[in-house]
């Protein structure tokens, strides 16, 4: 299995599904809207007043309802989309991942209609099996972009594995390219079938690194490679709005899961190891259990306010002596051996930078616009993770 294979991890498991109540339901995808409310605010904008299909006009009705919230930075208006209590359709790249097969999973069991944009259909259906699915391949991204309400971004090359030079020119042409398709695929599609929003990844190592500073959204960018990578991927992905979408770039900071991500690493190494720091154990790490990365995404798809950047990272961000410590405690293993810097090394070479070196960043934006997290405790997050995996 290549290095790129192993890291896909991210398969939705039956296990998933249960979780998320998706097998109690009866499989039918109702793909329509179910209510619309009636007020609707004049809206100005590059694409003009909402004169989509039906679904998109309701969205463009609900979507006044949620003015309240403003966010500080202002981005290009918006004309369609839908609230969260209302049926979707959504274009996914990376929809395969880690982060993607979750998402799937739970718009899947809300009833709202998926298409996975993907590099393989064959492979993707493999590994995404809930009714109602549509998957495209590269030719036929603008097929599946047109007409979707809103379309989210997460392709990219794997970057926790051992960095060689050609991996690391493919950790950032893999993502601007799938970006700069999925948004020409955009700004190609009719303006009455456009999406109204995009939602794209990109990464805490926007900020670059530091064990001193704090980061929020308003903090300027980095000066290492990863932190090149994320400006270059986000201005991509920030194009959309020359159309009129509503763009809103998630900078994630390390995405907990079992299945794979950091956690998926830690976990094996810390049996081997009997747990402890990874390097000096004082590198911050700024997590997000993946449930709460997704709701975000979710949340965003539907809520105007979501304009610009945000972090996607739990408030409370550790250093990664305390990050082993509790999952030491919740696993019942000692977490007082660190895991020597030359060990990931040999494991990860370059892209061991990942955990053995980091940033403190809050999430300010997203919180100031109303996000409520459900595991904002590292304790917790763990917790659940481990007990379910
Ligand atoms: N997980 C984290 O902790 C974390 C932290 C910060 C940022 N992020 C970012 O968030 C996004 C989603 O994360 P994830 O952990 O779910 O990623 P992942 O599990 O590695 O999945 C990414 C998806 O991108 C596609 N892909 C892989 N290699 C590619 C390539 N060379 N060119 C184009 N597409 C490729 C694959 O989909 P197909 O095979 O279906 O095309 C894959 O399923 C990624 O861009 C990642 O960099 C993740």
């Amino acid at each position: 299995m290549s290095a790129l294979g192993a890291y896909h991890r991210g398969v939705a498991s039956s296990q998933s599904q249960r979780e998320l109540g998706f097998a109690q339901r009866s499989g039918s995808l109702p793909g329509r809207l179910t209510s619309g409310r009636s007020a609707c605010a004049p809206m100005t904008s590059p694409l003009g007043p909402c004169s989509g299909p039906a679904p998109f006009r309701a969205q463009c009705a609900a979507a006044s309802g949620r003015a309240a919230i403003r966010p500080r930075r202002a981005a290009a208006p918006i004309v369609c989309q839908a609230t969260s209590s209302e049926k979707m359709t959504v274009a996914i790249t990376g929809a395969t991942g880690l982060v993607g097969s979750r998402l799937v999973a739970k718009l899947a069991a809300a009833g709202h209609k998926v298409r996975v944009l993907t590099r393989n259909p064959a492979s993707a259906r493999s590994k995404l099996s809930y009714p109602g699915l549509e998957f495209f391949g590269p030719s036929e991204w603008r097929r599946g972009v047109e007409g979707a309400s809103g379309v989210v971004n997460l392709a990219g090359e794997p970057i926790a594995t051992r960095w060689t030079e050609d991996l690391k020119k493919s950790i950032k042409s893999s993502r601007v390219g799938a970006t700069t398709a999925v948004v020409d695929a955009i700004k190609a599609a009719p303006a009455d079938r456009r999406p109204g929003v995009l939602i794209s990844a990109s990464a805490v190592g926007f900020y670059g690194i530091s064990s001193t500073a704090t980061y929020t959204e308003d903090s300027p960018s980095g000066n290492d490679y990863l932190a090149e990578v994320c400006r270059a991927w986000e201005a991509a992905a920030q194009s959309a709005s020359s159309v009129g979408a509503r763009v809103a770039i998630l900078r994630f900071g390390i995405v907990l899961a079992p299945e794979g991500g950091a956690l998926g690493k830690m976990l094996p190494v810390f049996q081997i190891f009997a747990g402890g720091p990874l390097g000096s154990g004082k590198q911050w790490m700024s997590w997000i259990h993946r449930d709460d990365v997704v709701d975000l995404m979710i949340e965003a798809l539907s809520n105007p306010a979501y304009s610009g950047v945000f972090n996607a990272t739990a408030p409370k961000p550790v250093r990664m002596s305390e990050l082993c410590s509790v999952l030491g405690n919740i696993l019942g293993r000692p977490s007082w051996l660190p895991v020597p810097d030359f060990a990931l090394m040999t494991l990860l070479g370059e892209g061991a930078s990942v955990v053995l070196e980091g940033q403190r960043v809050m999430p300010a934006r997203t919180q100031a616009v109303g996000y409520r997290f459900k595991y904002p405790d590292l304790s917790d997050a763990l917790r659940n993770l481990v007990r379910n995996n």
